[in-house]
């Protein structure tokens, strides 16, 4: 038998084989398109030493088109642990430089792996995908990882957190691991996603687009949704990666991480007073509101670049994190539509599987009016907001600041869905309509027999304001629990997030509800 010592070094040497990935070659070829490797990534996702790699030796079983002959240790897959800020996370990090990341069965069986520990263990996954797709010499078997991937990925959503980078391809049917997942993240000129390529929809539909025209990270950050952040460099997004962590708790049964902070609990804000414009139909920017009230002004935006009439992200209020939605007038006059119902749905739907309470700030005209809307769909996709907002039973907290119309009222957290603290700044208007719209309707008539009709207008407008663009008719039912100093926001969402922290609230007993998707 051979000594020990020979033992240890045959295993430094099958390491050191396991880390080389495709060769140097190869590795050469993926820098100079501008990517890290898949450990380079995993050391700048981890902490320091952190990583502790599973699986290292897994290879491929399959034969055919003389794969048997090419053998990589780790088949293409880089998996295991880690922390991140010393909290436990599962990674896997896709090689491009072994059969262009391709997925064997191997290669799914380790990624799967690292899913189930980490369900069984309550920590996030983070998947950082650069992956030619199916590995074509391994068929059928292939097509099943991706299965057994997406199954996972399905019955560990609202378990524990799940976030997908895209730092390479990601095409045909592998788009739907990340798209399951809760954020995905996109880096220019180097990351792109699509069903089919650019060759198949010439073929089919004769459009001719490029890469990144078809699913590069503005295309999906921008247009399509599909990307939930998108960075400019790698460090840039794997560094965005961690300060998102940094809001979650490990899984649906933990709390989120609490952070200390020098911002006092009770500071008021001057500033406050001033942001909401003289003119109801003028538009300021919510983002100043935000950074106003929460920790530090830290926010860290989701979604930012695709239906930015609403915002939504993480911050923390009083060392607590907390899910941010907020109507932004800077932006379509902050108007609710297909894109943004489905935006704020889907993120209030996370906080709630996640424990973190909604916060949210509302200045919202309605619904967008068109054709467009109508036929796309704003009826069922409002109503994923609509939905997302009742059955969610985390602490929510709503700040009205300016219009809160019509029906917008009742779906922006207001209290009738279960709003456990609503509050109202005095320049709210809680109201069917704005003054405008309501004196043409119910005035047409006076309006047009008066003799200065303008006159008449402006007197009817006046009276419609004092009597409904307020929020006292709101506050004297009960449907707003205060009326508040702008300056005193920051004291009173702390405040009532603290006394929320035991609340306890559940829906009914069901398998799932039937949200309108
Ligand atoms: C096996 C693959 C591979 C694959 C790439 N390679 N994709 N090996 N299976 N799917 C290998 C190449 O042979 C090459 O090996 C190395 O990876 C790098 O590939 P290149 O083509 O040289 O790189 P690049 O020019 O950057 O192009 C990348 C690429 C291209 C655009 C991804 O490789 C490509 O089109 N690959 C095929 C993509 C595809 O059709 N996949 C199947 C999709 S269907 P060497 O030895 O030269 O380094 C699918 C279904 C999933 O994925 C269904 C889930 C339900």
């Amino acid at each position: 038998m051979p000594n020990p010592r020979e033992l240890v070094e045959q295993l430094h040497h099958r390491q050191a084989e396991a880390e080389q990935g495709g060769g140097p070659r190869r590795i050469a070829q993926q820098h100079a398109k501008g990517k890290l490797t898949a450990r380079e990534r995993l050391d700048l996702l981890l902490d320091d030493g952190s990583f502790v790699e599973l699986d290292r030796f897994v290879t491929h079983r399959a034969t055919a088109f003389g794969i048997g002959e090419q053998v990589y240790p780790g088949d293409g897959v880089v998996t295991g642990y880690g922390r991140i800020d010393g909290r436990l996370v599962y990674v896997f990090s896709q090689d491009f430089t072994v059969f262009g990341g391709s997925l064997s069965e191997a290669h799914a069986e380790k990624i799967c792996k690292v899913m189930d520990l980490a369900v069984r263990n309550g920590a996030p996954v983070i998947g950082l995908n650069d992956s030619g797709g199916a590995r074509i010499q391994e068929g059928v078997a292939s097509l099943g990882g991706y299965a057994d991937i997406f199954l996972r990925n399905t019955l560990a959503s609202g378990v524990v957190p799940q976030i997908s980078a895209i730092l390479g391809p990601c095409a045909g049917g592998a788009v739907y691991s990340p798209a399951i997942t809760d954020f995905v993240f996109m880096v220019r000129g180097v990351s792109y996603m699509f069903v089919t390529g650019p060759n198949v929809v010439k073929t089919v539909t004769h459009e001719e687009v490029s890469f990144d025209g078809l699913g590069g990270a503005d295309v999906h950050g921008g247009t399509s949704g599909v990307s939930h952040f998108t960075c400019d460099t790698e460090p840039e997004c794997i560094a965005s990666i961690r300060a998102l962590i940094g809001f979650l708790p490990g899984n649906n049964l933990d709390e989120p991480p609490l952070h200390r902070t020098q911002d006092p609990d009770d500071r008021r804000d001057e500033t406050l007073l001033d942001i909401i414009p003289d003119s109801a139909s003028r538009p300021y920017d919510m983002h100043e509101i935000i950074r106003r009230v929460v920790d530090d002004g830290g926010f860290l935006e989701v979604h930012r670049g695709w239906a930015d009439n609403i915002l939504c992200g993480f911050a923390r209020l009083g060392g607590r994190p907390v899910g941010i939605v907020a109507n932004q007038p800077a932006v379509l006059a902050g108007v609710l539509d297909i894109n943004s119902s489905s935006k704020a749905a889907r993120f209030i739907r996370f906080c709630d599987c996640f424990n973190l309470p909604v916060v949210t700030f509302v200045d919202v005209p309605g619904f967008l009016p068109g054709v467009g809307q109508e036929h796309g769909g704003i009826i069922k996709h409002g109503a994923k907001l609509l939905f997302a907002y009742c059955e969610a039973t985390v602490p929510k907290l709503t700040v009205i600041t300016r219009k809160a119309y019509g029906g917008a009222y009742d779906v922006m957290s207001s209290k009738h869905i279960r709003g456990d603290v609503n509050l109202a700044w005095p320049t709210a208007e809680i109201a069917v309509m704005g003054a405008k719209g309501a004196v043409e309707i119910l005035f047409k008539d006076e309006i047009a027999r008066a003799d200065d009709p303008a006159a008449a207008a402006a007197r009817f407008t006046d009276e419609y304001t004092a009597e409904f663009a307020n929020p006292y008719a709101a506050a004297a039912r009960g449907y707003v629990d205060d009326v508040i100093d702008p300056r005193d926001t920051r004291p009173r969402l702390v405040d009532a997030l603290r006394t929320l922290r035991t609340k306890r609230d559940r829906n009914p007993p069901k398998k799932h509800g039937n949200i309108p998707l």
